[in-house]
């Protein structure tokens, strides 16, 4: 076969440099691949992109001395703080399920950060393949990024302040995917629901406890032999008949489906992916063997667009049956192992026997095992079909979760006939943020992964995507009672909401570590309900505006307090939160930036307390849902309900904590069909004037389903006032 290298080794770059029609700039260096996540119109220009970089080795290496008091924020869904200083990077989509301290590659590949000194610039790497961030690790003032190729292109985007930054950068590359608002519901989700009956057990079991459920994610328990398309008839021989069942209540089923395809004669999938040609090929042109889940599979060709029309064509299998959201996986693509680096260590194994092996040796042959899994070297031996050429998948790497998910959307989109899906996957690029949303991935049980969940919000939201939620109550290890309070006291604000666990570890559904937790974790699902048409509303402005919904501190605050804030997040232009995230803990320091009132929430009662700005403790007990209204804010929100087809929004009630003047603009629309995309919705404005000791409300709303608007507002001097007011 004849193979064509996209990457060429050359030490002299080739540059040319344009301007994009918002204004930033694009400097190309060399061949870049054609990646297509930037459709700007651009103009060439003579620019300088008065950088540090120069290329060794065929790589490209870009420097910044940073001052101490720059920030560094975006990398997506990595590791770290809000502020990315002091860590090292990679892009490099790798399954990774233990995410600690010492690892620099997960699932996701978001080449986006802002510099952010006395000049704030926006850069994006569109690069395909490996890229190294040295964010003043190995030198603490020294931004180092390593490129692995000579061709890419940068993009510089200037502005004022981070937020324009993001915006001007959203512009670039294009609105988000919008799921369903049922998607915007609770979900439940657990690797290890074995059994139909194990799935309806569940279901029933929140009915008897109400509290409010949207769905449930299968995993691969619902496969014949982890086989894509496939149903066990022994373990699930009625999932057809349940998923309309369910649905009919409102409660959603949504499977899942890997990238890999098993090897098994007579198996549809594979013969057919087999006939079309749409596997990955060895340099000798045989369809490449890697073991995943189902043991030796063969991977789609998702670059390749006629292998996306097929594969994208199979979830009929699933939308036949009702269902209308899917979640890709292990699309980096995961590799358990390669053939022949099993049998190299079956071989050294045999090899060992009965020999007295020390140190050196032991560990060698323990390795082989240990680290068998996502070898770097397996990328560098399957090629994929291009653009018409043959390109080996290190080079294009990141892109392959990207266009399968790509595919799922296309699928979806045909076979759905125009309405909208939950789509979910665990590998990313930037661009992918069109088509689907993601989690973020292989989290574990640890009060340090929610703390990093809170961190990663508002720099996911800078790479595109805004569908995103974390394994609440974590995925590896075992849960407890005070770990996932506290997670869903965060999560409940988080646009995907999804508690998913991993097989063998105890289960953690809200209502399994006892009356009390229970009680807690019911209340904190129906603050979800009750919150969930200003999510939903916020959500459509970010994703319609380019906006941030999760914010640092520190895009709006200057001050020490806030530049330095790495637990605490604006949500939206409303509320600020501010999530406990560790144990035995009833109470934890607040910065506020402003004077806010500090809001407990439930469907008991929704209280008001203002606070001043600067350092508090303040009570955060477990059984509370605590959060902060800014200042000439207001809330909007609704009774509960068990599923979002249930809520009534016809009493829109409203908090706020006003002097002056504060005004809201409620989004909507019908939250099923893709008529948003046109700009079809319904606002409804309320706005709030104090006039001496009373309120003036001004109501505009052309949201039939609103009939009555009830506002509480309260003042700086904790003076409560109630209104009500008509809409017939
Ligand atoms: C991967 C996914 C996880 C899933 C598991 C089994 O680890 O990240 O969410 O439960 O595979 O399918």
């Amino acid at each position: 076969m004849n193979i064509t290298k996209f990457r060429q080794s050359k030490e002299v770059l080739y540059l040319k440099s344009y301007t994009l029609e918002n204004g930033a700039k694009a400097f190309v260096f060399g061949d870049p691949v054609e990646t297509g996540i930037i459709r700007a119109e651009r103009t060439e220009a003579e620019l300088d992109h008065g950088l540090n970089l120069e290329t060794l080795n065929g790589h490209i290496f870009i420097r910044w001395t940073m001052h101490p008091k720059d920030i560094v924020y975006g990398l997506g869904s990595q590791l770290g703080g809000i502020n990315k200083r002091g860590r090292v990077y990679e892009s490099y989509c790798t399954d990774d399920p233990i995410h600690t301290e010492d690892k620099s590659a997960l699932y996701a590949s978001h080449n986006f950060f802002i510099l952010s000194g006395k000049v704030k610039t926006g850069y994006f790497i569109d690069f395909p393949s490996r890229v190294l961030y040295d964010v003043g690790f190995t030198m603490i003032d020294n931004f180092r990024i390593e490129v692995f190729g000579t061709d890419m292109v940068l993009y510089v985007i200037e502005g004022s302040d981070e937020e324009e930054i993001v915006r001007k950068f959203h512009q670039l590359i294009g609105r988000s995917y919008v799921p369903p608002k049922w998607g915007f519901g609770y979900f439940q989700s657990r690797w290890g629901y074995k059994t139909q009956e194990d799935v309806l057990k569940v279901c029933e079991t929140f009915r008897e406890k109400e509290i409010p459920l949207e769905g449930v994610y299968l995993d691969l328990d619902y496969m014949e032999n982890f086989k894509d398309f496939s149903l066990s008839k022994e373990r699930f021989p009625d999932l057809p008949r349940i998923t309309m069942e369910l649905k009919e209540k409102g409660i959603y089923i949504i499977p899942i489906i890997d990238a890999g395809v098993k090897i098994e004669q007579g198996y549809d999938i594979y013969e057919e992916g087999l006939e079309g040609n749409h596997f990955v090929r060895t340099a000798e042109g045989e369809p490449y063997v890697a073991a995943v889940w189902p043991g030796k599979v063969h991977f789609p060709d998702f670059m390749r667009e006629e292998t996306r029309e097929w594969f994208g064509s199979k979830y009929k299998f699933l939308t036949d049956m009702g269902i209308e959201g899917i979640w890709n996986d292990m699309n980096e693509p995961a590799i358990f192992y390669d053939e022949s680096e099993l049998e190299f260590a079956i071989q050294a194994s045999q090899d060992s026997r009965s020999k007295n092996l020390g140190v050196e040796p032991f560990f060698k042959l323990k390795d082989l095992y240990k680290n068998i899994a996502n070898r770097e070297k397996y990328y560098r031996t399957f090629y994929h079909d291009y653009r018409g050429k043959s390109v080996v998948n290190d080079e294009i790497h990141n892109l392959y979760g990207y266009y399968m998910t790509k595919s799922a959307n296309q699928g979806l989109r045909k076979l759905l006939g125009g309405k909208r899906f939950v789509l979910l996957s665990r590998a990313s690029h930037i661009g992918m943020h069109k088509y689907s949303g993601i989690w973020t991935g292989d989290n574990a049980s640890w009060w340090a992964h929610l703390e990093l969940n809170v961190k990663q919000m508002p720099s996911i939201n800078m790479a595109g995507f805004y569908y995103v939620g974390a394994d609440t109550g974590g995925f590896g290890g075992s849960s407890n009672g005070e770990l996932l309070v506290r997670w869903m006291q965060f999560s409940i604000f988080t646009p995907l909401l999804r508690n998913h666990s991993a097989i063998g570890n105890v289960n953690q559904e809200p209502y399994v570590f006892g009356e009390q937790i229970t009680e807690y974790n019911r209340r904190l699902i129906r603050a979800r309900y009750m919150l969930l048409p200003y999510l939903y509303s916020e959500y459509m402005k970010a994703v319609n505006d380019g906006l941030m919904m999760f914010k640092p501190l520190s895009f709006e605050c200057r001050d020490k307090e806030a530049l330095d804030s790495e637990d605490q997040l604006y949500l939206g232009n409303e509320l600020m939160l501010a999530p406990v995230t560790g144990a035995n803990l009833s109470s934890r320091l607040v910065y506020l930036p402003e004077e806010m009132a500090e809001v407990s929430f439930s469907e008991e009662a929704v209280t008001l307390k203002t606070v001043g700005m600067g350092n508090r403790r303040l009570e955060y007990g477990l059984s509370d849902l605590k959060f902060f209204i800014r200042k000439n804010r207001l809330l909007p929100y609704v009774a509960p309900a068990m599923t979002t087809k249930d809520l009534d929004i016809g009493t829109l009630h409203m908090v706020g904590y006003v002097d002056d003047v504060a005004e809201y603009i409620l989004y909507d629309d019908d939250g099923i069909s893709c008529d948003h995309e046109a700009g079809i919705h319904v606002e409804t404005r309320v706005r709030v004037t104090r006039k001496e000791d009373d309120y003036h409300v001004d109501v505009e709303n052309d949201n039939p389903k609103i009939k009555r608007i009830s506002l509480n507002i309260t003042d700086s001097r904790n003076r409560s006032i109630h209104k009500d007011v008509s809409l017939s």
